[in-house]
């Protein structure tokens, strides 16, 4: 059975790291029949549209979206912005649950943040006066949607789950902690726990190897997920999973287009290849060639790491140590 994987590469390092996706996905032993289709600024510039008609389309017919980075100053001018067409992309297939596992030296935690609500959705606008406004909005069902997502996937972790929010400022905030502490009683076998923002964030910098699944709203699973990559070496190791019921899911780096580093070859592919990981696991129903793909590319970290890991390898070179360890059936 062949399966179709549409891949959209947008900007900056995006389509550096996304070429050795492509390399990679076409040298492992499934059939997948690659599509490639503009996103972000690439689309600005060639239909004036960050989301072209044909480029969603193409997305709902696919069985997973593998995504590279969409963003650049080019694009700041007061036009269409290239983060929108990612913003609506996410909304358009409902991908609610977007799952940002950080890994590293005594770290193994999971970051699910809320993906199609709260500040990036709800609604803003200028006032006469000049103020100008963005509002967290969150439905009861929003909420539990995504927080049935965690408590699954805790379930077949450590059985704990922290639920991070502002409740002691905001209303949205006492939203997530009652919907969360009233599913609990349908997951026995998961002991949940709520935390504060500001102080979650302390504590996975100072202690980062205590958490194992969290479950937060949209805007602080976006800081908490940088932070979770900087202390597990970077965001160039960094992959995610963005997943919804029925539509296919978006795979992506947590990291951006990196206009400080495009084109000089120092784009560390890992983020983009574990979320190929993640897309075999998640997006195809392969988790052993996943399992593959993730041993593999730990492999080649050893053998021939980035400039950002303090190595001198090329964006490529690593791209090649992955398909070297995938030939020598590192993980068979
Ligand atoms: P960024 O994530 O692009 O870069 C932050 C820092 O991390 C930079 O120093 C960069 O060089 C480094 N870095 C990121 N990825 C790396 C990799 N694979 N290998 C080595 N180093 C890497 O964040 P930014 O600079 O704040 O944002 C740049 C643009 O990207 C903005 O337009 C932003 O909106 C956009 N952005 C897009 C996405 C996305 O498409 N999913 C995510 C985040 C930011
Ligand atoms: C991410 C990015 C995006 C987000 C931007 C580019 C819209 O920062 O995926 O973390 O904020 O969700
Ligand atoms: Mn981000």
């Amino acid at each position: 059975m062949t399966r179709r994987v549409v891949c959209l590469p947008g900007d900056g390092i995006g389509p550096e790291v996304a070429a050795e996706a492509v390399r990679v996905l076409s040298a492992l032993p499934i059939e997948v029949e690659l599509e490639q289709h503009l996103l972000g600024g690439a689309a600005i510039d060639a239909v004036g549209d960050p989301l072209p008609p044909d480029t969603l389309a193409a997305c709902r017919e696919a069985d997973a979206v593998l995504l590279g980075a969409v963003g650049g100053a080019k694009w700041d001018g007061g036009g269409p912005r290239p983060e929108a067409g990612l913003i609506d992309l996410r909304k358009a297939l409902d991908v609610y649950a977007n799952l940002r596992p950080a890994v590293g030296d005594g770290i193994d935690l999971l970051i699910v943040r809320e993906l199609v609500g709260g500040l990036y959705y709800g609604a803003r606008g200028t006032r006469e006066d000049g103020t100008v406004f963005d509002t967290c909005e969150y439905t009861p069902d929003q909420v539990e949607r995504v927080a049935r997502r965690a408590f699954e996937l805790a379930r077949r972790r450590s059985g704990r789950l922290l639920s991070v929010d502002k409740a002691n400022v905001l209303e949205t905030s006492r939203l997530w902690r009652r919907v969360t502490t009233g599913l609990a009683t349908d997951y026995p076998d998961v002991e949940l726990r709520h935390g504060l923002v500001d102080s979650v964030a302390m504590q996975l910098v100072t202690d980062p190897g205590s958490f194992d699944v969290l479950v937060t709203e949209n805007t602080f699973g976006d800081i908490l997920s940088d932070i979770a990559a900087a202390v597990t070496g970077g965001l160039g190791l960094a992959s995610s999973a963005s997943l919804g019921d029925a539509n296919p899911g978006i795979f992506e780096p947590v990291h951006g287009s990196a206009p400080d580093i495009a084109g000089t070859g120092a784009a560390n592919p890992t983020a983009m290849l574990r979320s190929v990981a993640l897309l075999l696991d998640h997006g195809l129903g392969e988790p052993a060639l996943a399992r593959s793909l993730e041993a593999a590319v730990a492999a080649a970290l050893e053998a021939a790491p980035t400039p950002d890991l303090g190595g001198t390898a090329t964006t490529s070179e690593l791209g090649s140590a992955v398909l070297d360890a995938l030939a020598q059936g590192v993980a068979a």
